[in-house]
């Protein structure tokens, strides 16, 4: 049997397992959406948002959100320059700018200092992402978004889990996009949510995802505009709802695993985990290492020592305006050297107290 300790992994229960079935072999005719139905409104009461639209994945999620705010040619909508592709692709689909920023470097996402500095009479949003569970300051973007005139819209799809003084990742913006991609907290496979307690907002992105036919629309086969196709399955949605269902836990695990991480590692200096701010919560995606300049420890390093140990760990997002499509951006200087000394560790769910031991072990050697 291989020792190998796997990066992520879901958490599929009998439950999963029971409603995935019940899916297959009934939910076809007139029951074709029911378990969408039921998990758009599970993840909604549970976000404590009004609606919510499944997706299939984050990406379409926030391209329909963008379009139906009517970002377009000639806009910018600004970002962390570390991020994945993913958030800025639907900024280039619909014809925008990504504007990358440079993040914090405690909190690993946007500096709203820069955000700030960033904004043009083109900007038409800033979008928060929570990377790796840590939160955006979303009361000092809010204000910026405010005094500005902008969206702000929130990409949460690494935030299940995360509480910034009593509101959810993903339930503060204009919109939120969640990821249930097999690696994430909460799973269907592939998947996602758009989520609004914008009505007008909910009307428009829900004509959007039906290929342009509103609701009101009683002419059969009557797109009224070009729309889009990101629907997710009933087979789908039924994972997804025993995966909300065992919500509570699902987050408890992932934020005792980081926990477990993070007492382990304690004791050295130099050593930066997911931060958790005062009023907040981590929902613990990804446990991810940071080590001071000073000790000499580089993703190189980390790279060869957990491939030796057998450990699938992974690189820190490189930043976009690295990437060969995007101009480069040297001054964001965080989102550059951070990612030069730093990994991302094992967190999946059923991860032993002995794997993490494995884990924590690697980097003490290193250190
Ligand atoms: C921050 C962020 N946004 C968006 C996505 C895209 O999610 P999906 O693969 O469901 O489109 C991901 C997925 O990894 C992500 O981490």
């Amino acid at each position: 049997m291989s020792n190998r300790i796997a990066y992520t992994k879901p958490s599929i229960t009998e439950l999963e397992v029971a409603y995935a079935t019940d899916a297959a072999r009934n939910g076809w005719g007139e029951r074709c959406y029911d378990y969408i139905v039921k998990f758009e409104a599970a993840f909604a009461a549970h976000l404590g948002v009004t609606h919510a639209i499944a997706t299939s994945s984050c990406t379409g999620a926030l391209h329909m959100g963008m379009a139906a705010l009517g970002i377009g040619s000639g806009d910018e909508v600004i970002l962390a320059d570390t991020n994945w592709i993913a958030s800025a692709a639907p900024i280039v689909h619909l014809g925008a700018t990504p504007v990358f920023v440079d993040i914090d470097p405690v909190s690993w996402c946007l500096n709203p200092d820069r955000v700030e500095a960033a904004i043009t009479p083109r900007t038409k949003a800033i979008l928060a992402v929570h990377i790796y569970g840590n939160l955006c300051d979303m009361d000092h973007l809010q204000d910026i978004a405010d005094r500005h005139g902008i969206a702000l819209i929130e990409d949460a799809a690494e935030a299940i889990g995360s509480v910034w003084k009593g509101r959810r990742a993903g339930s503060m913006g204009r919109f939120g996009a969640f990821s249930f991609h097999g690696t994430k907290t909460l799973t269907t496979g592939e998947g996602g949510m758009f989520v609004t307690s914008d009505p007008a907002l909910f009307e428009r992105v829900l004509t959007l995802s039906n290929h342009g036919r509103a609701r009101g629309q009683t002419r059969q086969f009557w797109p009224d505009e070009v729309g889009f196709k990101y629907k997710m399955s009933n087979i789908q949605a039924a994972i997804g709802l025993a995966q909300v269902e065992r919500i509570e836990d699902l987050i408890a695990r992932k934020r005792a695993i980081l926990q477990a991480y993070r007492s382990r590692l304690a004791l050295h200096q130099g050593v930066a985990l997911n931060p958790e701010p005062p009023g907040t919560e981590n929902g613990s995606w990804m446990p991810t290492v940071v080590f001071d300049r000073d000790l000499g420890i580089t993703r190189e390093d980390l790279q060869a020592a957990f491939k030796t140990a057998d450990i699938d760990a992974r690189v820190f997002f490189h930043p976009l305006s690295s990437l060969p499509m995007f101009d480069d951006v040297g001054g964001n200087g965080h989102a550059w050297d951070i990612p030069t000394r730093a990994i991302n560790l094992p967190s999946y769910h059923d991860l032993t107290d002995q794997d993490i031991g494995r884990v924590v072990s690697v980097i003490e050697r290193l250190l």
